[in-house]
């Protein structure tokens, strides 16, 4: 076997079937913006994926705005709400990708809105009552709140948050990078006015995702140019990339009940195993929780060893994981989200397993292997 690929939530290898969209669209050159016939061609494929998605997600065409991935919908939802929307609070959490954290960071950092951070206990749990309790006096306010952390796997209450923000008038934004296209998500069960995707977390390319954007909310151009995306993102679309994620995610949507049931059975059997071989092991957030956590991954804490760099060994040994997301990756600061739990302890090797459809028992079967050659050269102190 080559590579056993178990960083997923870093990104996902390509579904074959969204390669051959690719490819069929490459032939399709014209610009969506043009009147004559390759431009009308090209619109079109472009419109239909946008009603496909709004479909899936019970939303209106015209509130899904294709952007350059989770990264720039996210900062479009943060940016617009602050700058168009009035807000002047935000309350989030510590733990939110840097997608979400810096822009925040940033507007506070130049007096633009404030910001407010839940407490966190040591499993990553908000308390609901304290956000009540936020949300009752202050400013207009977001509050931006991830689906489902893409360290730790927690998935927080979005239905009654969103119930929150609309009993004192607050806008709602949740990151849903990692849990699009892996839990079902509609904006007619519950009210978000900002939600974010991004292809390469469901099998499609980089660089392409959408954010839904609440009809109503009068945002101005994010990125100013040309007249795109209804005015709010600028720049000839990404016409591969936008088909591509509409098969990804539309794969991703009818085969999510299947794909989820065999995730879960690799994961099970990643956290009975690991337990079995390595005594004192513990598991960060909530991630091995599998009713309260995203099916796809699992922050495991190893007791310190002789060996401090699990990570590499296990990529040594052909088994690619990480130490926490992908840009803490190599870090031994622990990341900012165990750090944001209290979590983190020189004492614990974090290492983020995460899966995908495309991994099977073999893959379990090798990271075990791999994992009992680890630890019987270095047995925990
Ligand atoms: C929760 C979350 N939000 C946002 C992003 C950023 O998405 P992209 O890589 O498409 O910019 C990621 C990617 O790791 C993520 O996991």
């Amino acid at each position: 076997m080559g590579v056993i690929f178990l960083d997923n939530a870093a990104t996902t290898p390509l579904e074959p079937r969204v390669r051959e969209e690719m490819i069929r669209m490459m032939d399709n050159f014209g610009n969506p913006s043009s009147t004559h016939l390759s431009g009308r061609g090209a619109k079109v494929e472009v419109e239909v994926v946008r009603k496909r998605i709004s479909k899936i997600l019970g939303a209106e065409s015209g509130e899904i705005f294709f952007t350059s991935g989770g990264t720039e919908a996210d900062n479009m939802a943060l940016f617009c709400s602050v700058r168009d929307l009035g807000v002047k609070r935000i309350i989030t959490t510590t733990i939110e990708h840097h997608a979400v954290g810096h822009p925040i960071e940033f507007m506070v950092e130049r007096g633009e809105v404030q910001v407010q951070y839940l407490t966190l206990n040591e499993y990553g749990d908000i308390d609901l009552i304290e956000l009540e309790n936020l949300l009752k006096n202050g400013p207009k306010t977001l509050v931006s709140l991830m689906f489902s952390n893409n360290e730790i796997g927690n998935l927080y209450p979005v239905a009654q948050i969103s119930t929150l923000c609309q009993k004192y008038a607050a806008l709602f934004h949740s990151d849903t990078v990692q849990a699009m296209g892996h839990l079902p998500i509609n904006v007619k069960d519950v009210h978000y006015d900002f939600l974010t995707c991004s292809a390469h977390k469901i099998h499609g390319p980089k660089g392409i995702g959408f954010v839904y954007v609440k009809s109503g909310l009068k945002v101005k151009p994010f990125i100013q140019g040309g007249g795109q995306e209804r005015n709010l993102r600028a720049g000839t679309e990404n016409t591969i990339g936008i088909c591509a994620l509409g098969k990804a995610f539309e794969i991703a949507t009818n085969e999510m009940a299947q794909d989820q049931k065999k995730v879960e059975a690799l994961k099970t059997r990643v956290i009975q195993e690991v337990q079995r071989i390595v005594p004192g092991v513990k598991f960060f957030g909530r991630s091995a929780e599998l009713d309260k956590s995203l099916y796809t991954v699992l922050s495991i804490a190893f007791p310190k060893t002789g060996n401090d760099m699990l990570t590499f060994s296990f990529d040594m040994k052909g088994i690619s994981v990480s130490g926490g997301s992908a840009c803490t990756s190599g870090s031994n600061q622990g990341s900012h989200v165990l750090r944001g739990l209290g979590a983190w302890t020189e004492d614990y090797q974090p290492v983020r397993v995460s899966f995908s459809k495309f991994n099977t028992q073999d893959c379990v079967t090798g990271f075990i292997q791999a994992l009992e050659e680890i630890y019987a050269i270095t047995p925990a102190k």
